[in-house]
Formats: C-alpha cells, sequence, structure tokens
C-alpha cells in the first residue's frame, strides 16, 4: 500500500461535507445519554438515531436498544427520536406510555411536518417529492393522516392523474436539488393554485452543490456515506452525472481497497461526504490519502471551511427557515 505508483496526484475536498448539524446534535445528545446510563441501565433509540451503521451499532454497544415501535418500548422509559422524526401516532403511543421523550427530530423535517399539518387541515392537495418508505416520509406525511401525494420524480409524477386543487408542493430534506425545479415547473404550469415550498434543507443543497462542482473537475470521485443513507445516495448520482469514476465507500477499509487496486493512481482525486458520515471515517480517509499524496488542500483552509459550514448548518437547523 505504500507503493508511490498508486499515489493519487492531488485529492481535494468537497467545499462542503460531513455532518451537518441536525445529525451531530442528534448524535451529541445520543452519546450524551449513552454516558449518563448506569451500568447495565438502557435507553430506547427509536429508528437509527441516524444512516450510519458503524454510528449506531457504537451506540447499541453503549447501552441503546434500537427499536422500530413504540410497543417494543418500556412504559416510563427514555427514548430518543432520531433526525427523520416518527410519526405523530407513533408519539402518541410514547407518550401514553409515560416515556420520557428526547425528541431529536432535526428543525427541518418539523418545519415539514408542520406545513403538512397546517395545509392538510385547510383542505389543500399536498405532493411531497421524496422517496416512498423513507423514513422521513413516512413521519411526515403522517402528519396529514397520509393523505399525501409522494412522487420521486417527475416522470412519476406525470404518470399521475392529478386533479386541478388548490396544492402544496414540498420536498423530503434530502431530495435532489435539479429534479424538484423539474417538479416545481411542471406543477406551475398544470396547476391555478399552487404553493411551493424548497424545503430541501441546506446542508444538503451545500454538499450537493459542492459535491457536483468539485466532480466536474475530477477523473476520481471518492464518496463518503451509508448505503442505507438517502443523501449520500443523492451524493453519488450527482458525481457520478458528471465524473464516469465515482466510489461510495463506507469505511476506511473500502478506501483501502479501491488504493490496492490502483484506482487512485496517478489521479487528480475528488473526496466528498454525506450529511451522515462521521468525522472519524471522513478523517481516515484523509490519512489514507495523505500517505502518498503529493499535493494536499491547505489543512488551515479546510478547518476554515468547516467552521463557517457549521455555523451556516447550526442556524439553519435551529430556526427550520425555508431555503
Ligand atoms: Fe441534517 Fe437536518 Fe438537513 S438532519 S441533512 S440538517 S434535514
Amino acid at each position: 500500500l505504500q507503493n508511490s505508483s498508486l499515489a493519487p496526484a492531488s485529492y481535494t475536498l468537497a467545499g462542503s461535507y460531513g455532518f451537518c448539524y441536525g445529525v451531530k446534535k442528534a448524535v451529541h445528545k445520543a452519546y450524551e445519554l449513552a454516558e449518563a446510563l448506569q451500568t447495565g441501565q438502557k435507553c430506547y433509540m427509536y429508528g437509527a438515531v441516524i444512516h450510519n451503521k458503524q454510528v449506531v451499532n457504537n451506540l447499541t454497544a453503549n447501552g441503546f436498544i434500537l427499536v422500530d415501535k413504540a410497543d417494543a418500548v418500556a412504559p416510563g422509559a427514555t427514548v430518543l427520536i432520531r433526525a427523520h422524526g416518527i410519526t405523530g401516532e407513533e408519539l402518541g403511543r410514547l407518550r401514553d406510555k409515560n416515556c420520557k421523550v428526547i425528541d431529536e427530530t432535526c428543525g427541518y423535517v418539523r418545519f415539514i411536518q408542520n406545513k403538512i399539518a397546517k395545509y392538510h387541515n385547510a383542505g389543500y392537495q399536498i405532493i411531497l417529492a421524496g422517496h416512498r418508505g423513507h423514513p422521513e416520509i413516512v413521519s411526515e406525511i403522517s402528519f396529514a393522516e397520509n393523505n399525501v401525494i409522494v412522487v420521486d420524480s417527475l416522470a412519476e409524477l406525470k404518470t399521475l392523474n392529478l386533479a386541478n386543487l388548490p396544492t402544496v408542493l414540498l420536498a423530503q430534506t434530502t431530495f435532489n436539488h435539479q429534479e424538484f425545479t423539474k417538479i416545481s415547473n411542471f406543477l406551475t404550469l398544470h396547476l391555478e393554485q399552487l404553493l411551493i415550498f424548497d424545503t430541501i434543507c441546506r446542508a444538503t443543497v451545500d454538499r450537493q452543490l459542492a459535491t457536483k462542482e468539485l466532480a466536474s473537475t475530477k477523473d476520481v470521485m471518492i464518496v463518503i456515506g451509508d448505503r442505507s443513507s438517502s443523501n449520500t445516495k443523492r451524493l453519488v448520482d450527482l458525481s457520478a452525472e458528471v465524473c464516469g469514476e465515482t466510489y461510495l465507500i463506507e469505511s476506511a477499509a473500502d478506501m483501502a481497497e479501491l488504493k490496492f487496486k490502483g484506482v487512485l493512481a496517478a489521479k487528480q482525486v475528488g473526496v466528498a461526504a454525506s450529511a451522515s458520515a462521521p468525522d472519524s471515517i471522513i478523517t481516515e480517509v484523509i490519512r489514507i490519502m495523505n500517505e502518498n499524496t503529493e499535493v494536499t488542500k491547505n489543512q488551515e483552509a479546510l478547518e476554515e471551511t468547516a467552521k463557517n459550514q457549521n455555523a451556516v448548518d447550526k442556524q439553519a437547523a435551529e430556526t427550520g427557515n425555508d431555503v
């Protein structure tokens, strides 16, 4: 692995990458709870707190019990709610069981839940651009008793026979921004009364734009993230549109394999990381890249970027403002 012929000519990190504020906050809270647990004591995690296997495995090893329904929770127990949120009904069940609910639903998701509830009560037709079955979508549509039309593309939307009713359009927080624009433009032409809320979160937009911009200038792109994560999949798709050699890696071991196969040799490499990719994996990937890299991006500039990005994410996730 130390052979310099396997070395990339250079690598660059995307201008925006890694944990967003919402994920950082939820994970921080989870570790705080884990630390406070007495030996042998348990605490529940409703759904994976974030879509990252390594983080979730680590938490379950530290006293968390992962559940996917309120019925599996003991009465009166402490329950951490994931950043993607859960359904209104399930929240109600936990409260009925006198559970101590630590709700780490991200501000952006809560904003969508509230808008859906409001416009459902006002009798609007609601369209949500997103991926059916994703935990965030399941949680959001529950606030309209599941009376929401979920579409994952303009192509799917075109197959529907939509009624020309007052309509609200929103998006899953991690939805592809370009696709959302296409859907918005199409509906604007076909519906008389349409309200559009671009609810794709700021951290997602920043990471998508930064990844695509970087990918368009590189021979090889490495995207760090979990296969089960929606925002990781988006980054991979966007990168692959402009960079044929795009690789998804979940761990430093995957990275070492790429390097071993010579995929990175003498190439211009871009590195992007999704909003659910932990710093520990990013740092390890950078360490591997640094082993033989001739040119690297200035470390101080990277730290400055991370600081600024965190401040913007924090403000956005706390206020849940439209973006
Ligand atoms: Fe993160 Fe919240 Fe956006 S969890 S990706 S800031 S919706």
